[in-house]
């Protein structure tokens, strides 16, 4: 009888010391993973975010080079209306750094008589239309530069 139940304390105790063995492993496992960051939740939040966000117009080189390649023979180099074919126009080209009339136009306006010509905007044919010139985006662009140029904003 005393042999069988010291084999059996024996018994315990190896199961005791094999639970406790488990009991330690799973918690150093369990650990690390615990705090490994959730990747897949970060990447889901930002996407619809940066959709939100819409496209900045800012003026580029690109810009700047449009304006002298396109719009400096008549509005001038330095937007000043005075460009060679000016002389020969009817009207004269407007002066883009004059905030005076300017500043009576809508961004909107301004867009439309580049992109459609003066006479969509109720102004003078010699201003032509630029919509099959170039894209969108650069005739933004330079709505923002003309209001560079004239240092004003519609009022
Ligand atoms: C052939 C000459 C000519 C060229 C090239 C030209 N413009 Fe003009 N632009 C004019 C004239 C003339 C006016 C004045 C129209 C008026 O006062 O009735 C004008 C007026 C404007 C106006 C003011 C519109 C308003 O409300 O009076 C803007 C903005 C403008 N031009 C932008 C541009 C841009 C940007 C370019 C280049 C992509 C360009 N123009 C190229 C002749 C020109």
């Amino acid at each position: 009888m005393k042999t069988i139940s010291q084999a059996s304390i024996f018994t315990y105790w190896i199961l005791l010391l094999v639970m406790m063995l488990i009991g330690c492993s799973e918690k150093q496992t369990s650990k690390p993973s615990t705090s490994k960051p959730p990747f897949h939740v970060e990447t889901k939040s930002l996407r619809p975010k940066e959709k939100l966000i819409p496209k900045p117009i800012i003026v580029t080189v690109k810009t700047r080079e449009a304006y002298q390649w396109y719009c400096a023979q008549c509005h001038g180099i330095e937007g000043k209306g005075d460009g060679i074919n000016a002389k020969f126009l009817t009207v004269p080209p407007r002066n883009h750094t004059k905030p005076q009339y300017l500043e009576t136009r809508t961004d909107k306006q301004l867009f439309e008589a580049i992109k459609f010509g003066g006479l969509s905007v109720g102004r003078a044919p010699c201003m032509p239309a630029w919509g099959h010139t170039m894209d969108e985006e650069i005739m933004h662009q330079l709505v923002r530069y003309i209001r560079e140029l004239c240092q004003c904003e519609s009022l």
